[in-house]
């Protein structure tokens, strides 16, 4: 049902992944993912596709630019120009209201950091129902899936704009991973690696209580998963699974189609990372009056089972046009902190609760899809060129 790739094979398609980003930031992007200052207010029209995954409530996530909820603004229609919704007034962007995320789950690993949860993705516009999408650097063009795209974390202890990361996206869970380091035989590109846009969070993020973890908030370190669709083998080497994917292509001999992947799911990934040190949150909270969006206090942040204010500069900006100061619709409170028992990883394959146990047919949230053709979250149909078919041509040599 696998087909038995040595890992080398993997490795010359990957040499030039790197960890770090060095390409310029997306134009409508703040140079630096810093907080609103006090003073200021939240521009809830802004374009900044500026996203950060710092904690278990200071992240963000991507949502449709047009806030309607109308058909067309289904996440596979937008993908290229989704702009970030953030849990803290932060990177010049948008602001998700408090109540829409009802769990959220961050994970520090030597590799990357991750958050997982569910939310009501309808009050920052997402079309009640939307399967959704999978956002990552590359896209269509490689300038990003959303175009200008770009990802900070500070778990490294200051804030680093990182090249690889890959994102789940719909009207009810979500899910982020920011590759934050590499190792010999593991690139960022690998370990975020994103043409499995069909498989879901719980799938390609190795999440094994996905649907139990609603409605808790938690803060965790934890092993590295093994990248997406690769199963270590006893004996050193990988089997891969790969999406299936039909699609056209043409050239001088006429129109004709090509399918790679496989046309079995796995039924679970290889193994579910071991998690420690984990904090328990009653809830997050964005200390925003989305009444009139001003920013009148020092941010906090939940850290170390705690809550932390964080220093901002401050400013005296004029109410924008359109704002009124209206009541408050958003308490300034935190959640309260406990600690919770870790959980050891499973070293095999489990038999249940893995790809199989989706109750969704969500693209965040399926797995049913690896027979299918992809629609129209699949970034290689948009993109039908020449390059494009070079690349998936290429896949098929590889399998
Ligand atoms: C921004 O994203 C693009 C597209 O993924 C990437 O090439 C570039 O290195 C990123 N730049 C920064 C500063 O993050
Ligand atoms: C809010 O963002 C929009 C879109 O980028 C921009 O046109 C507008 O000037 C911004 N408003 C403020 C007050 O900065
Ligand atoms: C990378 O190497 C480490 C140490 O040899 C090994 O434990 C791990 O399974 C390897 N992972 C991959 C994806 O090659
Ligand atoms: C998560 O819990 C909320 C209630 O807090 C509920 O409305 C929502 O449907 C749940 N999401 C899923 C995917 O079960």
């Amino acid at each position: 049902m696998l087909a038995l790739l040595p890992l080398i094979a993997l490795l010359p398609s990957l040499a030039s992944a790197q960890v770090t980003a060095t390409n310029p930031n997306g134009v409508t992007n703040p140079d630096k993912p810093e907080f609103y200052p006090i003073g200021s207010y939240v521009n809830s029209t802004s374009d900044s596709r500026l996203i950060t995954l710092n904690g278990v409530d200071d992240f963000c996530l991507w949502g449709p630019p047009d806030q309607s909820g109308a058909p067309e603004n289904e996440i596979g229609n937008v993908e290229p120009i989704v702009v970030a919704y953030c849990t803290k007034p932060r990177n010049g962007a948008r602001l998700i209201p408090d109540g829409a995320i009802t769990a959220a789950h961050f994970i520090k690993t030597p590799l990357y950091v991750q958050i997982h949860g569910f939310w009501d993705g309808t009050k920052v516009g997402i079309v009640a129902g939307d399967a959704g999408g999978e956002l990552d650097p590359h896209g269509a063009e490689n300038l990003g899936n959303p175009i200008g795209g770009n990802v900070t974390s500070n778990v490294g202890g200051t804030d680093v704009f990182y090249e690889e990361w890959m994102s789940f996206i719909s009207y009810d869970q979500f899910c982020l991973r920011v590759c934050t380091a590499e190792t010999g035989n593991v690139t960022a590109a690998l370990q975020c690696e994103h043409e499995l846009d069909i498989m879901g969070c719980q799938f390609v993020m190795a999440i094994e209580d996905f649907y139990q973890g609603n409605n808790s908030f938690t803060s965790c370190e934890g092993e590295p998963a093994a990248p997406p669709g690769l199963y270590p083998q006893p004996g050193g080497g990988y089997s891969t699974f790969r999406q299936r994917y039909t699609g056209t292509y043409s050239n001088e001999g006429g129109v004709g189609y090509f399918t790679v992947g496989q046309t079995v799911t796995p039924s679970s990934v290889a193994f579910y990372p071991a998690t420690s040190n984990c904090q328990t949150y009653s809830t997050i909270s964005n200390g925003i009056n989305t009444g009139d969006w001003a920013v009148t206090a020092t941010p906090s942040i939940l850290a170390a089972g705690s809550t932390q204010a964080v220093s901002v500069g401050s400013t005296s900006q004029s109410r924008p046009s359109g704002v009124s100061a209206a009541a408050s619709t958003s308490g300034a409170s935190s959640g309260s902190a406990s600690a919770s028992a870790s959980r050891s990883g499973s070293g095999s394959p489990a038999s249940s609760g893995g790809a199989s146990a989706s109750a969704s047919n969500s693209a965040a949230g399926a797995n049913s899809g690896a027979r299918a053709t992809v629609g129209g979250s699949s970034n290689f149909i948009v993109g039908a060129g020449a390059a494009v078919v070079g690349m998936l041509v290429g896949a098929v040599a590889l399998l």
